[in-house]
């Protein structure tokens, strides 16, 4: 039996999705049947219930979006730093092997050569970057899982949000058996509030930059397919290989979906920061070789959003 902390959340519904198609036994854990955040529960559940593998989709997110986070700090911290911690240390005191959801967003920018080797830009809104990823885009590599979070307490500037998830990451890493999942600006067909291509289609003002994304479906697809082909644990950025810009993404809906309404962009990052956002956001480039190199699939990110696309259901 698998146990999923987090089922009733925007991730942890695609994932009881997933369980409940391959035909999978899960038992869907909730905060209001057992308080999981705190050790002493979780571990007596765990012991009661000895899951073969442990899901952990439950978060602290802030709503609507991070900025919330910045205003709700012991919240944050306690849902992104010290549950997994909690969770993790549990898990190993009883040999059961879990996958955290974690996030991209604890990297800013992305390696770029200008012609004097690699070095990480953490601004990819300089005309000189952008005419990188337009002219020679093999001169642009995303961030593996061995390069150390760019976008954290660590090394700041931050979103208190990011910088829990790193610390997250920081205070499970290697403990027991696990998977760290890397998940990044989540999209799919269903249009809702919390999808990506909803929230471009409804800002006043898109914010433009490259990123790298993570399909919904393909996202848990992927996951689970670390626990059940045996994969190797460890962290694994869970992204569709490649990156976009918002503009790119815009178009994009514009040919396919033919929205009625204009789009506007902030003008720069002053404007967007000034009026449009109160914490720093993290936009970046993923390298996502590790979980292909394993034998786990994705889709490319541009086939993945037309495809997304063409079979959009509105709400
Ligand atoms: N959505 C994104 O854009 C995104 C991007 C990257 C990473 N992530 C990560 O993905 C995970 C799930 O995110 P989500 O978007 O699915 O979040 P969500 O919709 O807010 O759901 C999170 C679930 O976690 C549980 N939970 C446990 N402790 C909580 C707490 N202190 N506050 C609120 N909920 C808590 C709740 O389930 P019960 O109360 O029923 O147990 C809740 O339904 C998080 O770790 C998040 O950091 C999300």
């Amino acid at each position: 039996m698998l146990l999923l902390l987090g089922a009733t959340g925007y991730i942890g519904q695609a994932f009881q999705t997933e369980l409940t198609r391959r035909g999978e036994r899960f038992v869907a854990l909730s905060r209001s049947q057992v308080d999981y955040t705190r050790f002493q529960p979780l571990y007596e559940y765990l012991k009661a219930n000895r899951p073969s593998f442990v899901v952990n989709a439950a978060g602290y997110t802030g709503k609507p979006n991070v900025d919330a986070c910045e205003s709700a700090k012991a919240d944050t911290l306690q849902g992104n730093t010290l549950f997994p911690q909690a969770l993790a240390h549990a898990c190993a005191a009883l040999d059961i092997p879990f996958g955290h959801v974690s996030s991209g967003c604890i990297f800013a920018g992305a390696w770029v050569d200008y012609g004097n080797g690699w070095v990480v830009e953490k601004d990819m809104t300089k005309p000189e970057f952008k005419a990188i990823a337009a002219n020679s885009p093999e001169k642009i590599r995303g961030f593996d899982e061995c390069m150390i979070p760019n976008f954290s307490f660590r090394d700041q500037p931050c979103s208190f949000y990011s910088g829990t998830k790193a610390l997250g990451e920081e205070a499970i890493e290697g403990v027991g058996q696990n998977y760290i999942w890397r998940l990044r600006i989540p999209f799919d067909e269903f249009d809702n509030h919390r999808n990506y291509l909803s929230k471009i289609q409804r800002y006043a003002k898109v914010y433009n930059n490259f990123n790298s994304l993570s399909h919904r479906s393909d996202y848990v697809k992927a996951c689970l397919d670390c626990w059940f082909q045996k994969v190797p644990f460890g962290i694994y950025n869970v992204t569709n290989p490649g990156y976009v810009s918002t503009a790119e993404v815009l178009e994009m809906i514009k040919d396919i979906l033919k929205p009625a309404r204009e789009f506007e962009f902030w003008e720069n990052d002053d404007e967007f920061y000034t009026t449009g956002a109160v914490a720093a956001r993290s936009n970046c480039i993923m390298d996502s070789g590790k979980l292909i190199e394993a034998g786990v699939e994705m889709r490319p990110v541009i086939e993945a959003l037309k495809t997304t696309l063409n079979e959009w259901k509105p709400e």
